[in-house]
Order: structure tokens, then sequence, then C-alpha cells
């Protein structure tokens, strides 16, 4: 059995993804980083509470062999575009460099559909980014996952992202061809499909679309 790391536990996406980890017979060993304690006790859990912004203090923690990404602020929720790109590029991008240091051999982050360091748009720029940058580090796997809009139950409310979930629901049918890429997706279904590609014999730097992660999901089940 090998380790893991995973950081964004505490998030949607991340939440999911730490049950996953925690039943998986492949691992044995799940390692996060918060913020925050989280409470949850389980035998093969090592949560360790760290500052991201020297994240390098912990450097002994940011290691394992397969590392997985839920991280992300948002663009409503940050205080400034610097707090959250500090958050979407800065703290994804030196965890990794960490891991690696510490022999970690494959890196599955979440990044979000449109991601394009060319974007005109800010959010999908900073994940363009963060994406290039995460591919070009020497990892033997790289999987990148662009979720559409995630559906799941939030403790707190989003409701520019409520409202897109609505919109999204209400049209998912009419979202066909090359366009069910947009369909929503739940937070679930991202996490299934990270432990499926991480299961599976994939090699190298891989992008997966909305619409792939549903299918890999789909599989996973
Ligand atoms: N939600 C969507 O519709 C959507 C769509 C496409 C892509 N994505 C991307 O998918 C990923 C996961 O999304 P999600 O909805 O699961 O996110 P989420 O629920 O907001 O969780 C975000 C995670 O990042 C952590 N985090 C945020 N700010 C932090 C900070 N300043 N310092 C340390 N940790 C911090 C949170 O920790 P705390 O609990 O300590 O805050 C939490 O664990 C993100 O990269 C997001 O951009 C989301």
């Amino acid at each position: 059995m090998i380790s893991s790391l995973l950081l964004g536990s505490s998030g949607l996406v991340g939440g999911h993804l730490l049950r996953l980890l925690l039943s998986s017979d492949r691992y044995g060993e799940v390692r996060t980083l918060v913020r925050k304690p989280m409470g949850i006790v389980h035998a093969k859990l090592r949560e360790s509470v760290v500052d991201f912004d020297h994240l390098e203090d912990a450097a002994d923690k940011v290691t394992a062999d397969d590392v997985f990404c839920c991280l992300g602020s948002t663009t409503s929720s940050a205080s400034s575009k610097e707090e959250f790109r500090k958050v979407d590029y800065t703290y994804v991008v030196e965890a990794a460099s960490l891991s690696l240091g510490n022999g970690a051999s494959r890196f599955f982050l979440v990044s979000a559909i449109g991601a394009n360091p060319r974007s005109p748009f800010f959010y999908t720029r900073v994940k363009g980014e963060v994406e290039r940058t995460i591919a070009q580090f020497p990892f033997q796997v790289a999987c990148i996952f662009r979720p559409s809009v995630i559906s799941g139950e939030r403790k707190n409310r989003r409701l520019r992202e409520q409202i897109g979930v609505a919109g999204l629901r209400a049209l998912s049918v009419a979202l066909v061809g090359p366009a069910k890429k947009f369909r929503l997706i739940t937070a679930e279904d991202v996490a299934s499909a990270m432990l499926f590609a991480a299961e599976s014999n994939v090699t190298g730097v891989r992008i997966f679309e909305s619409d792939e992660i549903q299918k890999m999901a789909a599989l996973a089940s």
C-alpha cells in the first residue's frame, strides 16, 4: 500500500475525496494539510495543521506517493485578486514543489472548465497558469481535472454559485455534443474521478474535461 496527501480536505470536493481515500485499499496512509483541525479520527488519517503562507516550515509533512489538490478560493470570497491567486496558484505550486522534492511521483489537481493562461478572465487565467506550471514539473503523472460548475451540499451559502447551479440544472438536457462539458457536475463525481484516475494506469500529463470526469465517475461507481 502507498501513501496519499490531500490538500483541501475541508472543502466540498476535498471532503468527498477524503472519504474515498480513507476507504480505498490502495492507500495505507492518508495525510492531510489543513489550516484548522477537522476533528476526524481514522486509523489511516494523519492530519497536520499548517500555515500555508510558510509551507516550507512543514516541508516534512508535504510528502506522499500520490498528491491530490482540491485547494481553491473564489473570486468573491477572496479579499483581493492577489489573495485568490495566492491560494489557487502559489499554495498549489509550493505544495507540488515540496512534494516532488520529497519523492512524490503523481499529482492530481482540480482546476476548472475554461482554464487557459491566456484567458481574458482572471479566474480561468489563474487556473490556466497553475495547470501550466504543474504540467512542467517532472512528476511521472500529472492529472488535471477541469470540472464545470460543481454542485453539492455546502456549509456556507454562495449566492453566485447557487444561481449558476440552478441555471445549469435547468439547461442540462439542452447541453449535448461538445456542450456536454458545461453540464453541472457533483463534487462526489469529481472526487470519484480523481480516485479512478489514480487507480488506473494513466501516464504523463493528462487533462480531463468535465464530460470526461463524468464518464470516469460513472465507470468508478
Ligand atoms: N465550486 C465550483 O463550482 C467549481 C467549479 C470549477 C472548479 N472549481 C475548483 O475546484 C476546486 C475545489 O472546489 P470546491 O468547491 O470543493 O472548493 P471549496 O469547497 O471552497 O474548498 C476549498 C478548499 O481550499 C481551502 N482553502 C481556501 N482558502 C484557503 C486559504 N487561504 N488557505 C488555506 N486553505 C484554503 C479550504 O480550506 P478551509 O476549509 O480552511 O477554508 C478548502 O479546503 C477549487 O480549485 C475550485 O476553484 C470549483
